[in-house]
Formats: C-alpha cells, structure tokens, sequence
C-alpha cells in the first residue's frame, strides 16, 4: 500500500463492506477499484497501523549477520533469537529439535596422474580416502556396461550421463573398485552430489570434460596411475530446530475450529547470510505475530520458523508429519514467506505447487486488491517450505518476489539489499490477509471451511481458473 496515495472509502462503506464479506462471504457491494485507489477497510486498517517495518528490518540485520546453515551453531542462536522474540510478545513460544544426516564438504580434494595434479571437486557425500591405482575407463558405468569389467583394486574413470553420479560410484565400487573419477559430458566445472549418504561409497572426485579425456587419453595409450586424495567430508547425525508459537483464538465462543500457519525457513546456505533468503520471512513472520497478538480473532494462529529448509525442506516436512490427522484437517491455509524483502528482485507473485488458486492466494488477493488496487499474481512453484504442507492436502502458498535477486544463495545476499519497501508491501498483503480470516466475526465451527471460502468475485481482477 502506498502511504502517499491512501484513499480511503467512506467509513460507512468500508464499515458495511468489512460486515457482509466476514460474516457471510458472499455477495458485497461493488466497489470501483482501479490502480489509483485503493479501498482497505476498518478491518485491515487495524492491522496495518500496528506494522513497524522497522522491526523486521532490525530483525533482518540481526539474523544476517553470518550464514545460519541447518545443524550449526549459527542457525541454533539464530532459533534461540526468534524463540526471545516471540516470548517477549507473550507467546508461548517452542524450539522443537529434529535430526537429520549432515554433510561437511571436503576441505581438500586432490587428483594427480603421471606427474601432473589435475583440479577436481569432490561430490557431496562422497567419503574421504587416498587411493593410488591403476586407472581404467569404465564408461557410463551402468551394470550394463560393468558385467563384464573387473574393477578390483583400480580407480574407474567414468564419463557422465544416462544414470545419477550415486549409481556410478555404487556400480564402480560393486565391481571392485576403490576411487571413482567421473567427468563431465559438457564444458564447465562438475559440481556434483551423490544425492545421500551411503557407506558402499569409495571417494569420488568430479572433473572437467578437457580434464577428464585428458586422463582418458593416457589411459588408452599405456598403463596410467592415478591418486585421488579427499580430507575433511563428514557425515553426521545433526540437530535443527523448527521454532513455533500459537495464539488461540480469543473469542472462543465463536472460534471456527480453523488454524491459519504462518512460515518462513530461518536457515540459510552456507557462505551467504541470507537476508534475504529467508531473514526475510522470518522477521516477517515474528513481526506478524506481534501485530496479530493483540487482535481479537476467532481463528487460531500459527507462526513457525523451520530449519534445514535448504537441506531438502526437512524442517517443514518434519512439522507437517508431526501434525494430527485432524490438525491436517483444521489448517485452512499455510502462508510462506521466502525472499520477501530485495530490492534487486521483481514483483511480489504467489505460488503454489500445483499452479492452482486455493484458500492462501484468495486471501492475498482479495488483499492486495484492498491495499494496492491490483490482486498479486499467482503461478505454479515450489522449491520451499508450502510444498509439504500442499502434498498433505492444504491449502499453501508461497510469497516471493519473481524474478529472484542475482545475490540469491551467495555471499552478496546481505542486509544492505533489503528494501523496507518491499517488506512494507508483503507485511500489509499477508497481515490483512491472514486477518481477514481470523477476524472474530465469522460464524463459529467449521461454519466457513477454507475449501468453502467463496469471496466474492469482485475481488478477483484475474481469472482464477
Ligand atoms: N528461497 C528458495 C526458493 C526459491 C528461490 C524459489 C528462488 C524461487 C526462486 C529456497 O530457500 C531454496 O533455495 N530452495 C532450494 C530447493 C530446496 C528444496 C532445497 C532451491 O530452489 O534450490
Ligand atoms: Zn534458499
């Protein structure tokens, strides 16, 4: 919303508005809505006059100080910090600890050959080991292809393609194998992962296609060793923590029953400080909670930072296999905030994992026509923390800016390219949003369902298939 241009509808026409969407969700009087107006009501207002943007900027730069990488240290502070806010809004607030297996990359990862050191990386997960042996060319390494081929006590030189790098190193190692070198089929570096870990593994190393028919070349020409070395990767069990907090509904004789979850990822990858991703959503979400604390509501209310959402979505799988059957049931929609603040990135866009509209993006439609004049656009997308909770059949959507910042997932993802703008917009959008759900006014028990919700058209500028 605009502060500059603020129109606001008459207070009876926003009063009467605010009544007959809320307590039937049907039928509301045309409003002209066009880009230059916008018509919040009494309602919304409420909330956008308690969100400080200054807050989750404060937030921001707190928690993007160093990267926050699930299992580490910086990502437990980074869970204890959320837990001190929210406690200190009144919540209850918990970390809840899950375990997840870890992998410290290699911090040395050599490949030499006839008096020459080649410079290959190491795949993600591959085991440490110093190996010196005879190089033999092993192709694909499909089964196919190593029925025949003995590879005892060799290093198997590998191409890439037709079957995952896991497989190869699996086959190689099945076949006798003590190192695999596998190199690429494209130019440019290999940056590979073995996709888990798994202890039939020999140590790997990922090579350039110039590199790697180089190697090829001399094998083919005479009898080649070669010595891989890989120091420092580690598997372990590790801790990451999802951090929550509820607030009830406060009019309890109209309590519909329904729950409304409000998410972000507090972790980050490693090397970048991710203010943006997900500093961002994560000091949105505790700024919502302290706006919608002091609310009256009928709905309850979820905020839930997740953990270990770089590593595979493991904070929010965790919290949606924790959850009831009837809990499943109850959640009307769950709202994810991820890369919700960079100036370098374009307009705010909805995404769901099927592509489709559902009870979230209604919602944040229907509040960004109130605020902005234009309902935010919606289109298919995963890739975050909404994915679980829509394969368990609810209603989810991801907020985020499209196209993505160029520092996305570097070291440039810092405090410095956050745009108060920006969180200013999606702050007002989800708050009102989330709002005009939990507002004590809807008709008790399950009386407006999420999957039921009908707004009314006028609402929605866009098809909404
Ligand atoms: N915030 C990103 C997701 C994202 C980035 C969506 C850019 C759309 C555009 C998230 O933190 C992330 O990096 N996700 C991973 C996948 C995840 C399953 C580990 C990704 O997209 O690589
Ligand atoms: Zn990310």
């Amino acid at each position: 919303m605009k502060k500059t241009k603020k129109t606001i509808v008459s207070v009876a026409l926003a009063t009467s508005l605010a009544l007959s969407i809320s307590s039937t969700y049907t039928a509301a009087a045309p409003v002209a809505q066009s880009s230059s107006s916008q018509a919040y009501n009494a309602v919304d207002k409420k909330v956008l006059n308690k969100i400080n943007v200054d807050n989750i900027y404060n937030d921001i730069e707190y928690l993007a100080k160093t990267p926050r990488v699930a299992g580490t240290a910086a990502e437990h502070k980074a869970a204890w910090y959320i837990q001190k806010k929210l406690k200190s809004f009144g919540y209850k607030a918990n970390v809840e600890p899950f375990t997840f297996v870890g992998y410290t990359e290699a911090s040395k990862v050599e490949l030499s050959a006839d008096g020459t050191s080649y410079s290959p990386s190491s795949f993600t997960y591959s085991v440490n080991g110093n190996v010196s042996a005879e190089v033999v060319y092993a192709g694909l390494a499909t089964k196919e292809e190593l029925a025949t081929q003995d590879l005892t006590g060799k290093v198997a030189l590998i191409q890439r393609g037709s079957i995952s790098f896991g497989e190869k190193v699996l086959n190689a190692a099945e076949k006798g194998a003590k190192a695999v070198i596998i190199y690429n089929n494209a130019d440019g570096e290999l940056n590979g992962t073995l996709g888990g870990a798994n202890d039939s593994y020999v140590p790997a190393v990922a090579l350039s296609k110039a590199e790697g028919e180089q190697l090829l070349e001399k094998v083919k020409a005479g009898t080649l060793t070669a010595t891989v070395n890989i120091e420092g990767a580690e598997v372990s069990e590790r801790i990451s923590y999802n951090v929550t907090a509820t607030k009830s509904p406060t009019e309890k004789k109209r309590n519909t029953d329904d729950i409304i979850v409000i998410g972000a990822h507090h972790d980050s990858v490693e090397g970048a400080p991710g203010a943006n991703d997900d500093a961002s959503g994560t000091a949105m979400v505790i700024e919502l909670a302290r706006v919608l604390k002091s609310l009256p509501t009928d709905t309850e209310l979820r905020f839930v930072t997740f953990g270990a959402e770089e590593l595979g979505l493991i904070g929010s799988q965790e919290y949606v296999d924790g959850l009831s059957h009837d809990e499943k049931d109850r959640i009307v929609g769950m709202f994810n905030l991820d890369m919700v603040g960079s100036r370098d990135a374009g307009d705010l866009v909805l995404k769901t994992a099927d592509g489709k509209a559902n009870f979230v993006t209604k919602l944040a439609q229907a509040s960004s026509l109130r605020l902005n004049g234009a309902a935010t656009p919606y289109s298919e997308g995963g890739r975050s923390d909404h994915v679980p909770f829509a394969e368990a059949g609810i209603p989810a959507a991801l907020f985020i800016h499209d196209p993505a910042e160029p520092w996305y997932h570097t070291p440039e993802d810092s405090i410095d390219k956050i745009s108060k703008e920006k969180l200013q917009d999606v702050a007002e959008i989800v708050g009102t949003a989330v709002y005009d759900r939990a507002r004590p006014d809807h008709k008790g028990p399950k009386a407006q369902r999420g999957q039921s919700f009908k707004a009314p058209e006028l609402y929605y500028q866009q098809d909404l298939k």
